[in-house]
């Protein structure tokens, strides 16, 4: 499967994530060039938009509470994108190779543009980045609690690439088409970037697999160490979930939590047999009657508390970030102060 944008088993067309990703990006061209019929009540108008399909833009009105919950999940993203630099960025200095080394930082610099795309389509929605920032910072926005896992050898670098941003992936590519405009834009670079992402976890672990066998060892159990956490990023099932239904309604998700993860591990089950690992779960098994592959579960409770702060590196990773931010002070001082001096010499339109 190296080299080639892994399919999805269940999916009809046939299509590749990147196949939908492009797909997507067609639709969000041509929504723009459709009218809708007029209707002058804005709840309507609104309503209308989401009906049809077409994109709602920062300048549409839209209800309170579709705005307050895409800043959350978008901020949410931002945060992820950003604290998830962390346990890789770990590995850059121990990287075994020049060329695995620059690898690494590209992609690491990705996650921090990632952040970047992220925080400005949420700045369309009225926050500032100032805002959401401190919002992290002092605990009161999450991110995904993956990035409070440790990252033990570097093996591990190989299993975020595949197994983590491989969830990524399938969680973000139905969000190309989400009916917010700022952010399904976003999400169709990002979907393109973190397929790269995937194949060089995917190649880390293909060759440690393939190299000594301490190397195969090593690989092994990063995949055992990273398959739970990462089907657990798909969120609490279907039965707990609180915001699906909603989002569902508005067309910001369009799959249930329980549906992505049964998709990804579909197509893990078929990478892991080329990578030559296995999946540390003894009731992994092929269901014919459902065509999906029967697993178990995450360890739910271990979520929720990872969720609430209580996970192997919580404190670390917002500690660091603190840290980050508050000796890069000086940067942002002197970012506003060179815009304030060219917008002086160079006034807007001249
Ligand atoms: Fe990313
Ligand atoms: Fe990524």
């Amino acid at each position: 499967m190296y080299g080639n944008d892994f399919g999805a088993p269940d999916d009809p067309a046939g299509q590749s994530l990147l196949d939908q990703v492009e797909a997507a990006e067609r639709e969000l061209r041509s929504a723009a060039e459709r009218r809708l019929a007029g209707d002058d009540h804005l709840q309507g108008y609104f309503e209308a938009i989401i009906e049809a399909d077409q994109k709602v833009e920062p300048r549409d009105w839209m209800p309170d509470d579709y705005r307050r919950s895409l800043v959350r999940q978008i901020a949410q993203h931002a945060h992820s994108e950003i604290i998830g630099m962390q346990p890789e960025g770990n590995w850059i200095t121990r990287a075994p190779s020049l060329k695995r080394k620059a690898i690494l930082l590209a992609k690491v610099q990705d996650e921090a543009g990632h952040g970047l795309y992220l925080y400005a389509a949420a700045e369309t929605l009225g926050v500032s980045r100032d805002e959401l920032v401190e919002l992290l910072l002092s605990g009161r926005q999450k991110y995904s609690s993956i990035f409070n896992y440790p990252t033990l050898t570097w093996a591990d670098v190989g299993a975020i690439g595949w197994l983590v941003d491989g969830a990524a992936i399938v969680n973000q590519v139905p969000l190309c088409r989400c009916s917010y405009g700022p952010y399904a834009r976003a999400m169709i670079r990002i979907c393109k970037e973190e397929s790269f992402h995937q194949r060089q976890g995917f190649e880390i672990l293909h060759t440690l697999a393939h190299g000594t066998p301490a190397q195969r060892e090593m690989a092994q159990d990063a995949v055992n160490r990273w398959w739970y956490p990462s089907l657990a990023m798909f969120g609490p099932p279907d039965s707990d979930s609180t915001h699906s239904e909603r989002s569902m309604a508005w067309k910001i998700k369009r799959f249930s939590n329980d549906e992505l993860r049964q998709r990804f591990v579909d197509m893990c089950v078929q990478q892991a047999s080329v990578l030559t690992l296995s999946l540390p779960d003894p009731d992994l098994r092929w269901n014919a009657e459902r065509e999906h592959y029967d697993f178990t579960q995450p360890d739910f409770d271990e979520l929720m508390q990872v969720v609430k702060g209580n996970g192997p590196c919580n404190r670390q990773r917002i500690e660091h970030r603190r840290r980050a931010h508050s000796e890069g002070a000086w940067v942002r001082e002197a970012a506003a102060a060179y815009a304030a001096k060219r917008a002086v010499r160079e006034p807007a339109g001249v």
